[in-house]
């Protein structure tokens, strides 16, 4: 992911987000051959260590993007932030709810520090235009909300080993932890956190090989659905959060879809420039439309508007809305849609935890 974030970088002149113009002018990693990448692609990069104290206590450095493995956020992301760097960390932002804890605390004392957590789905055109009807109080009653990520790689039994697929690296949530702020970033921007939940997990592979070719446990879970309700307000509607490492021929499927009994919206990242959308009026007909989005971006690009958006762009979107909230405030910023709040990372843990414990109980 840190390459991701130094392509979105040098890439900037293709967004209009001129009120900053990120450098990278450092980076560190503890693998020879990803410091020789960053040598030989980001020229701006005057500091190559492999070791992150000597980017947390550097003078010249505002700021730390951390993409490391979720054993290691809560050290880092604590050490960056009460060093007053700003911090664009990944998620889960912390390995488990203690991990969790302790970063919230630490930006807690830190307000004068931008502390968000990296989720940058909700910035394809698609999901903004959900994000815009549901903002609208276009929906009339809401009837449901379902939120995917889908991975399918994982069916293969022999694809080896990673850090992703131990609980020590990764954590007791599995797929949840990995998958599953992205599922949730909208429906918590909008409150709707289930209280009540039922909780499927599933280990479908549960040996594959190591490095070496020797079968090893592979002890996270690879799938999880959660059912939960959302009440508060004079309403009660079911939501399902589904995160699947193994949901066959799916790769890397984003998706949401909002159901209400005056407009439904529906979005995934399969088809990245189509909505799907159905105004109702009672008695009327029930017809869905796909309406092509193309390149409609929260902030302006030099694409035009008829070519398609991908994930690369969904990324330097997040990092100019984590940019703008940094020089202008989250009340000023130049479009609305502000990256995922430490807040919003302590309510997906306490769903996640939930959804641990209902299904093992
Ligand atoms: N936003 C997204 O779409 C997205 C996608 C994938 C992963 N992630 C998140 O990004 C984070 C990293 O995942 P990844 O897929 O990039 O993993 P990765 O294994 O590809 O990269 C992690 C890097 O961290 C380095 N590293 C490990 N320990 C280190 C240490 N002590 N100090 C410095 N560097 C160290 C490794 O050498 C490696 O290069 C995780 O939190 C993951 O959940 C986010």
């Amino acid at each position: 992911m840190g390459k991701e974030l130094a392509s979105a970088t040098a890439r900037w002149l293709h967004i209009d987000a001129a009120f900053a113009r990120p450098e990278i002018v450092a980076i560190c990693d503890i693998d020879e051959t990803a410091r020789q990448w960053f040598q030989t692609h980001v020229p701006t990069c005057k500091m190559v260590s492999d070791n992150p104290e000597d980017l947390i206590s550097h003078n010249d450095i505002d700021g730390i993007y951390c993409a490391v493995p979720h054993h290691l956020h809560a050290d880092l992301y604590v050490r960056i932030i009460q060093a007053g760097k700003h911090l664009l960390g990944e998620k889960p932002f912390g390995i488990d709810q203690d991990a969790n804890a302790r970063i919230v605390a630490a930006a807690e004392a830190r307000p004068d520090i931008l502390v968000r957590s990296s989720s940058e789905f909700p910035f394809y055109p698609g999901a903004q235009a959900v994000i815009h009807s549901l903002e609208e109080a276009a929906m009339g009653q809401i009837i449901s909300v379902r939120a995917r990520f889908l991975h399918s790689s994982d069916l293969d039994p022999n694809k080896p080993i990673n850090w992703k697929r131990l609980v020590k690296f990764n954590g007791q949530y599995g797929c949840m932890g990995d998958l599953g702020l992205h599922v949730m970033h909208i429906p918590l921007r909008f409150g709707w956190e289930p209280k009540r939940l039922v909780a499927q997990l599933s280990n479908i592979v549960s040996e594959r090989p190591d490095s070496q070719g020797h079968l090893v446990p592979c002890e996270t879970w690879d799938n999880a659905s959660i059912h939960g309700i959302i009440e508060g307000h004079g309403c009660s509607f079911p939501i399902t959060l589904e995160t699947k490492r193994i949901a066959p021929g799916e790769m890397n499927s984003w998706e949401i879809e909002v159901d209400g009994t005056r407009r439904s919206v529906a979005y995934s990242t399969k088809n990245p420039k189509t909505l799907r959308i159905m105004d109702y009026e009672d008695g009327g007909v029930q017809d869905w439309k796909h309406r092509d989005l193309g390149y409609s971006s929260a902030y302006k690009a030099i694409t035009a508007g008829i070519f398609e958006f991908g994930f690369s762009d969904s990324l330097l979107q997040m990092w100019a809305a984590y940019l703008d909230e940094l020089v202008h405030g989250r009340d000023k910023m130049t479009q609305p849609f502000h990256c995922a709040t430490p807040q919003e990372t302590v309510a997906s843990h306490r769903v996640m935890s939930k959804a641990l414990q209902n299904a093992l109980s």
